[in-house]
């Protein structure tokens, strides 16, 4: 009802508006009046290439008859070139409330897009709904016509877009933005992305891409973003993803990649987040890492990487604030150098068979309001304070550690750690039961502590910056998958 209204009103406020131009005009001489001229081959272009995208009900030269001027279509964009209006910018799906969105219905890519040779911006959202009944794939032709001119192709949302990326993306020289995400895509990742020397994002999460990552990223030295994350991408991790010296966010999470991390890893000084979880990658943690200085968001889980915790100095990584290292098959006892991470708020540890004890000075850390300790061999008495555990509550996870107990007396009821025996022995027979009970809680606590690292990182970036805004949607949406 209100939409209506609203509707209602800014329509009234449209009309209005032409009518006062066109009264101020018909009071002026001729030729300031102030149409600039569009070539009807460009405005019948505009209107066909729109109307392969929200369906052929849409009657653009009904609705919008001077789209570049008195009737701006929401999400169109034109400048003018030589004295004539050209589309610049395509912008459809559900994003403003009178934006273009498309029907559900005969969609296609016209071949008329490809006359709109001024064109920077191709963007849609929500399009393309069905991959059952009427898939659509990305055109392999003609893609060349657009190449002076476009920096930005985003198709985000459109489960029925299927088919590869047309190796004739290569030719958009000036491709700054190349953004696929979460369409139904497969196939390999053409090796033609390599000639995309202006690419300042690449992102292609989301699809179902397979085979190996090409190694075409030693020219893409301007790449700030590469977010391959939730494909079926397998081989090793590429050896020019090492000279992407600009890149502020590599993400290859959730894929099936193996083999070793790269030495080329240092080469990397102004990464902020390297999440590679969720893969196969094996064979230890490689010295490169701890060169990484620049890196706030370490996510490696779920790899069988193994290998000795402390074979990393950590506190060359002064500027962590997550380090995710569950279920890696990690070694060793925690290193010291951990507890040197002024700003870490998230540690997982979790899920690996590290041994020893728990290093008391964790709890110096000011930041730190998540620890997950729980699923290895750690053993002996608990050291941490009662204000520790208050503050981490269940944030704090160190069930499944046979050998680990707490000390009597230390800590309220309410704070004793969840399947934590305590450490006197003749209640353990009656904390083993109760701990029976504990891994139900636990259970819950784990699912939980997912979206935990996804609290925490949302906590630390009010900074308003856009890629760190696109970097939270990326997490928390794999976090909820
Ligand atoms: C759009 O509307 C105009 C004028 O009403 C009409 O002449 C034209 O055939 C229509 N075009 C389409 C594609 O429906
Ligand atoms: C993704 O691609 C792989 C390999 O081509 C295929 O085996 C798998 O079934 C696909 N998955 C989905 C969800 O389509
Ligand atoms: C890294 O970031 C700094 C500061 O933002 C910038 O001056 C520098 O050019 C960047 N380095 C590269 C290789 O892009
Ligand atoms: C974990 O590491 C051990 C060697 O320390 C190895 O024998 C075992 O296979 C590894 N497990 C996995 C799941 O990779
Ligand atoms: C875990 O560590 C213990 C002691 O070091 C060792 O005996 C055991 O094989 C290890 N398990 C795995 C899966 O690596
Ligand atoms: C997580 O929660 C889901 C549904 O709530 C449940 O099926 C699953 O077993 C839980 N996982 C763990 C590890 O408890």
């Amino acid at each position: 009802m209100m939409k209506c209204i609203k509707a209602i009103i800014s329509s009234f406020i449209l009309v209005m508006t032409i009518f006062s131009m066109n009264e101020k005009c018909y009071g002026q001489e001729e030729d300031s009046y102030g149409v600039t001229p569009m070539e009807k081959t460009e405005l019948n272009a505009l209107y066909s290439a729109i109307q392969g995208f929200v369906g052929n009900s849409w009657n653009g030269s009904d609705l919008y008859p001077d789209p570049c001027g008195w009737t701006p279509i929401q999400g169109v964009s034109c400048d003018i070139f030589n004295g004539l209006w050209y589309v610049t910018v395509i912008n459809i799906g559900p994003i403003h409330d009178n934006s273009l969105v498309c029907v559900n219905d005969n969609l296609e890519f016209k071949p008329e897009l490809f006359q709109l040779k001024h064109l920077k911006v191709l963007s849609f959202f929500n399009c393309f709904q069905s991959p059952n009944s009427l898939p659509v794939s990305i055109p392999t032709e003609n893609w060349e016509n657009l190449a002076e001119n476009v920096e930005s192709i985003e198709f985000r949302s459109n489960p029925g877009l299927i088919g590869n990326i047309p190796s004739s993306f290569g030719l958009l020289k000036n491709l700054q933005s190349l953004v696929l995400l979460e369409n139904g895509l497969s196939g390999k990742i053409p090796q033609e992305i390599g000639n995309l020397v202006k690419l300042k994002r690449l992102v292609l999460s989301g699809n179902n891409f397979s085979g190996n990552i090409p190694n075409v990223f030693g020219g893409l030295s301007d790449l700030l973003i590469l977010d391959l994350s939730r494909n079926s991408l397998s081989g090793n991790l590429p050896m020019t993803i090492g000279r992407l010296s600009s890149a502020l966010k590599i993400d290859l999470s959730h894929n099936f990649l193996e083999g070793k991390l790269l030495n080329e890893f240092g080469n990397l000084k102004n990464l902020t987040l390297m999440d590679l979880r969720n893969n196969r990658l094996c064979c230890g943690l490689v010295s490169s890492l701890q060169e990484m200085n620049s890196l706030e968001e370490m996510v490696l889980s779920n790899n069988p990487l193994g290998g000795d915790i402390r074979n990393l100095n950590w506190k060359n990584l002064q500027n962590l604030v997550i380090l995710e290292l569950s279920n890696m098959n990690l070694t060793g006892e925690i290193p010291e150098s951990l507890s040197e991470l002024k700003k870490l708020r998230f540690l997982g540890l979790n899920d690996n068979n590290l041994t020893g004890k728990l290093l008391p000075k964790l709890e110096s850390l000011p930041s730190l309001n998540a620890l997950y300790l729980s699923g290895n061999n750690f053993k002996g008495e608990i050291q941490f304070s009662k204000g520790f555990f208050g503050k981490l509550g269940r944030r704090f996870g160190a069930w499944s550690n046979p050998k680990l107990c707490y000390q009597v007396g230390v800590m309220s009821t309410k704070n004793v750690p969840y399947g934590v025996k305590p450490c006197h022995d003749q209640e353990e027979v009656h904390l083993v039961k109760s701990n029976a009970k504990n891994e139900i809680i636990n259970g819950d606590i784990n699912n939980n502590s997912n979206s935990i690292v996804s609290m925490g990182f949302s906590c630390s970036t009010t900074s308003g910056n856009f890629w760190w805004a696109f970097m939270i949607l990326g997490l928390v949406h794999s976090f909820l998958i």
